[in-house]
C-alpha cells in the first residue's frame, strides 16, 4: 500500500524530472564554431561579439569578466579574485591564479574577540576584504594569451556602466534579499539605491563611478587599480571602515601563473586548478576513487551509486580540511593526493553496503551552506582555444561595501580562511592550520574551473558556484556525461547531492532521491537530508568532436545564457 506521503511525493518527483529534462533541453544552444556561457545574457553577448570580431577565447573571457562586474554585481567583480584555466588550441594549458591575498597586517586571530568568540568581521565591512586580484589577473591573461588590446575588451563594460543596463528580476531579488546589509554602507546606498529606493526590474542602472574606474583601467591598466587613483580610493575606504588593505598591499599584489592540476578519469583527461584552490585536487581525488567502481552500471541516483559517491566525498573533504592551503605557505602533498595509488588506499575501506561514520575518518568540516556568490563562465573559440573562469567576491555582494568614488564591491574573501581551528566559516568548512590566516597568504578556495579532454580534444569546459558544493557539482556534471551518457542539458540540470564529511549528512536537492533510494541509503547507514535550496550552479560547454558540434545549456538553478555560432 502506498502511504500518503509517498502518494503526494511521486507526482511531484516525476513532474520535476520532466521539468529538468525537457525545460533544459529547450534552452540548449547548439553551435558549430564557438560558444560562450555565463550567468548573464548581456555578458554572454559581449563575449560572443568579441569572438565574432576576431578575438580569441582569452579576449572574450577577459571581456566577459569585465562585463559581469557591471551587469552581475552580486558576484561578477573587479573587487574580488578567482582562477582562469586556459587550454590553447595546441593543447598547452595554464592557470592564472588571481585569488585575493590577506593584507600584510592580517594576523591569525584577527576575527576572534577577547572572549574567544568569532565575530562577523570576516563577512561584512572593510575588514573582511582581501587584496583584490581580478584586475591584475584579467589583464595578465590578456597580455600573455589574448590578441586584442585592453581598450577593445573593456569598452563594452565601460558602456554598460556609463549608459546603464536594464535591471532584471534576478538582480532585483538579490537586492531585496540583502537590502538591510547593503543599506548599512553609505557608499553602497549611493550606488545601489536611487533616492533611497531599491532598483526594481525594468529600471536602468547606471554606474558612473564604476564607469570612471573602468576608463582609468582602460587608460592606465592595472597600475591605476594597484597604485593610482583607484588604489587611493580603496585605501580611503579602508580607513573609513577600519579595513587593513594599504597602498603597499595593493602595489605588492601579483597574479601567479600556475601549472594546472592534471588527472585522468576512464579515457578522459582532466585539467583543473591547483591550490590555493582545493577544487582541482579534490575533483581528481574524487574521480580517482570513483574510477574504481562501475558507476554507470550502478545506475543514476541509485542507492548504490549515491552511496559510493558519498563515501568518496567524505574521504576527500576530510583530506581537504587537513592538507590544503596556500602552497606558498604550506607544503601541499599534491602528488600523493591526486595519485591513483592514494585513491586505492583511500577507498580500501569503502564498504558498498555500509556507510563509514564520518567520525571514524577525521574531524574537520561542519555544516553546509550554499551561497549563490561566485560565478563561472566558459568559452571556446573557433580556433579551439578553451577558457574556464570562476571568480568571486565570496558572499553575494561580497563585503557589501562599495568603494566610495570607485563604484565596485569589495570581497569578503577573508572568511575563506579558517579564522579559528575547529570553528566553521560561512560554508561550514573548517580548516586546520594549513588554512589559518597569515599576512599576504591566499585563502583556500573551492573554485573548480575545469576542462575535460579525450584523445587530445576538448569535451567539456565547466565550473560553477556554490561554495563548498562547487566541487561536488562539477564532479556530478562530469560523471553525468561520462558514466550516465547524458546530454549537456540533462547533465547540468539533473538534481544533485553533496556530502562534505562533517556533519555526517548526505544533503540532497528536493526530489533528488526517490523514496526507495532514500530508504536504501538509510539502511546502509547514510543520513540523507533534503535541502531547502539548490546546490550550486554549473555553466558548462559540451563539445562533440565527432559531430563537430558544440552544446551549452545554462543551469536552471541560476539561469544565464549560452550563445554560439
Ligand atoms: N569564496 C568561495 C571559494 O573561493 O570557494
Amino acid at each position: 500500500m502506498i502511504s500518503g506521503s509517498v502518494r503526494c511525493f511521486l507526482p511531484a518527483y516525476l513532474f520535476l524530472i520532466i521539468i529538468f529534462f525537457t525545460a533544459g533541453n529547450a534552452q540548449t544552444e547548439i553551435a558549430k564554431k564557438a560558444m560562450v556561457i555565463s550567468s548573464d545574457a548581456v555578458a554572454t553577448e559581449v563575449g560572443v561579439n568579441i569572438l565574432k570580431n576576431g578575438g580569441n577565447a582569452i579576449d572574450a573571457a577577459v571581456a566577459v569578466g569585465f562585463a559581469l562586474s557591471v551587469v552581475f554585481p552580486e558576484a561578477g567583480n573587479i573587487g574580488g579574485g578567482g582562477f582562469m584555466l586556459i587550454r590553447d588550441k595546441a593543447g598547452k594549458s595554464v592557470v592564472i591564479d588571481f585569488r585575493e591575498t590577506a593584507p600584510a597586517a592580517a594576523w591569525r586571530d584577527m576575527y576572534i574577540d577577547s572572549t574567544s568568540i568569532l565575530n562577523n568581521y570576516s563577512l561584512r565591512g572593510a575588514m573582511s576584504s582581501g587584496v583584490p586580484g581580478t584586475v591584475a589577473g584579467l589583464i595578465k591573461a590578456l597580455e600573455f594569451y589574448g590578441t586584442m588590446k585592453l581598450k577593445e575588451v573593456i569598452t563594452p563594460a565601460i558602456e554598460l556602466a556609463r549608459n546603464g543596463f536594464i535591471v532584471n528580476s534576478r538582480l532585483e531579488q538579490k537586492i531585496i534579499e540583502y537590502e538591510a546589509d547593503l543599506r548599512s554602507y553609505p557608499s553602497t546606498v549611493k550606488t545601489f539605491f536611487k533616492n533611497g529606493n531599491r532598483y526594481v526590474e525594468g529600471d536602468t542602472l547606471r554606474q558612473n563611478d564604476l564607469a570612471k574606474t573602468l576608463i582609468r583601467i582602460r587608460d592606465y591598466g592595472a597600475d591605476d587599480f594597484y597604485s593610482g587613483v583607484t588604489a587611493n580610493l580603496i585605501v580611503d575606504e579602508m580607513k573609513r571602515g577600519g579595513g587593513l588593505i594599504t597602498k603597499e598591499d595593493l602595489k605588492n599584489y601579483k597574479p601567479i601563473i600556475r601549472e594546472p592540476i592534471k588527472g585522468t578519469y576512464r579515457n578522459y583527461e582532466i585539467l583543473s586548478v591547483p591550490p590555493p584552490s582545493s577544487g582541482g585536487i579534490c575533483l581528481i581525488e574524487l574521480l580517482n576513487i570513483l574510477e574504481r567502481y562501475d558507476i554507470g552500471a550502478m545506475g543514476f541516483h541509485s542507492s548504490k551509486s549515491v552511496h559510493v559517491i558519498s563515501e568518496a566525498m567524505k574521504r576527500v573533504y576530510s583530506d581537504r580540511s587537513e592538507y590544503l592551503g596556500d602552497p606558498e605557505f604550506i607544503k601541499v602533498p599534491t602528488g600523493v593526493l591526486i595519485s591513483k595509488r592514494y585513491a586505492r588506499e583511500r577507498s580500501s575501506d569503502i564498504d558498498t553496503m555500509k556507510s563509514t561514520l564520518s567520525g571514524n575518518i577525521k574531524p574537520g568540516i561542519v555544516n553546509v551552506k550554499d551561497h549563490p556568490n561566485t560565478t563561472h563562465y566558459s568559452v571556446i573559440d573557433s580556433f579551439g582555444n578553451c577558457v574556464s573562469v570562476t571568480y568571486t567576491i565570496n558572499d553575494i555582494f561580497g563585503s557589501q561595501v562599495i568603494v566610495d568614488g570607485a563604484g565596485f564591491f569589495l570581497n569578503d574573501e577573508m572568511d575563506d580562511f579558517s579564522s579559528k581551528p575547529g570553528i566553521p566559516n560561512s560554508y561550514g568548512l573548517i580548516g586546520g592550520y594549513a588554512n589559518a590566516i597569515e599576512s599576504r597568504k591566499r585563502p583556500l578556495s573551492s573554485m573548480t574551473p575545469t576542462i575535460v579532454t579525450k584523445d587530445g580534444k576538448p569535451i567539456l569546459i565547466l565550473g560553477g558556484r556554490g561554495g563548498s558544493a562547487i566541487i561536488t557539482s562539477v564532479l556530478q556534471t562530469i560523471i553525468n556525461v561520462i558514466d550516465f551518457k547524458m546530454d549537456i542539458s540533462s547533465a547540468v540540470n539533473a538534481s544533485r547531492f553533496h556530502h562534505q564529511w562533517m556533519p555526517d549528512t548526505l544533503f540532497y536537492e528536493k526530489f533528488c532521491l526517490p523514496i526507495d533510494v532514500n530508504q536504501n541509503l538509510k539502511s546502509k547507514g547514510q543520513n540523507p537530508c533534503e535541502k531547502e535550496n539548490y546546490y550550486g550552479a554549473v555553466q558548462a560547454i559540451l563539445i562533440d568532436p565527432e559531430k563537430n558540434m558544440i552544446y551549452a545549456n545554462p543551469d536552471f538553478r541560476e539561469g544565464g545564457s549560452a550563445k554560439g555560432y
